[in-house]
């Protein structure tokens, strides 16, 4: 590891999990309660949109619930000590990396924080609830507000910024996913195909598992911190 110059990481729903945000796929998890076809599909959205503003307003008001846990702390501390190049690329919308100090942080699934408007394709803060009637902050166009989440279908965002440094990555870390969803999915085979060493680092075997050099399995908020302590000590 001393010749770690560059990492990427991916995470997922399960880094958040022991802060008391639920997962997609677990047991109980949010696709046991909802069907993705109806909240997190374009489809979904015209045919129902208050269904769909229902369903992320609940999430974002139970953002102020939560806070980071000693995962999400860990990965902050890494990019702040480790003295190479560093990208934390993440599927989850909540905003549990920003609020543990991460900087260096892509949301290729969108943020629960962010309204996207579909006239003037501007980013803006999400006001308290979105709802049908809301009214772009930027442009002020009513009714074409949207959560600024990619749904089933659509395609990621900054996966050029993404796939550039799976490629340069001499490590590359995958936590808290089930690998169930690409292109994300697909990450740890581009990565080790471009020389990355790579490793999974999960409560229990992923789909994809068996392309990971190493796994380490275990509730993050115990195998993140050990792992980041290893890297910085250069094990
Ligand atoms: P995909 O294969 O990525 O998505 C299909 C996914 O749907 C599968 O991974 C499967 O886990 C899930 N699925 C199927 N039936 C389900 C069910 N009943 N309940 C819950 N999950 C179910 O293909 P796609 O839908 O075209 O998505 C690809 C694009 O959409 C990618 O760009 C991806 O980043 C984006 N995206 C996907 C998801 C997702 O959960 N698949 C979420 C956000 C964004
Ligand atoms: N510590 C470590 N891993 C955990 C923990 C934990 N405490 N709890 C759960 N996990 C693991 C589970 O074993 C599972 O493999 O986290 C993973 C969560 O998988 P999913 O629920 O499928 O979430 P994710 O992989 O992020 O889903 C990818 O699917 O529907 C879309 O947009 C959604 O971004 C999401 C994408």
């Amino acid at each position: 590891m001393a010749r770690t110059q560059s990492i990427v990481i991916l995470t997922g729903a399960g880094i958040s999990a022991e802060s008391g945000v639920d997962t997609f796929r677990d047991k109980d998890g949010i696709w046991s309660k909802y069907d993705y076809r109806d909240v997190a599909t374009p489809e979904g959205f015209v045919r129902n949109p208050k269904m769909v503003f229902d369903f992320y307003n609940m999430r974002r008001r139970g953002l102020a619930k939560v806070k980071p846990n000693a995962a999400h702390e860990a990965l902050a501390r890494l990019e702040q000590e480790f003295s190479g190049a560093f990208l934390l690329v993440t599927q989850n919308i909540d905003n549990l990396h920003e609020r543990a100090g991460s900087r260096n942080l892509i949301h290729m699934h969108g943020e629960l924080d962010s309204a996207l408007c579909k006239v003037c394709e501007c980013r803006s803060d999400w006001p308290d609830d979105m709802e049908q009637g809301s009214s772009c902050p930027a442009c002020g166009t009513v009714g074409y507000l949207r959560p600024d989440v990619v749904w089933f279908g659509e395609m990621p965002y900054q996966m050029d910024r993404i796939h550039e440094s799976l490629a340069g990555c001499d490590l590359f870390l995958s936590i808290g996913t089930s690998g169930n969803v690409y292109p994300a999915a697909g990450f740890v085979d581009f990565a080790r195909a471009h020389g990355a060493h790579t490793v999974e680092l999960n409560l229990e075997p992923s789909e994809g598992h068996s392309v990971f050099h190493d796994a380490i399995h275990g509730k993050a908020t115990k195998i993140v911190p050990d792992y980041v302590e290893r890297i910085l000590m250069g094990l």
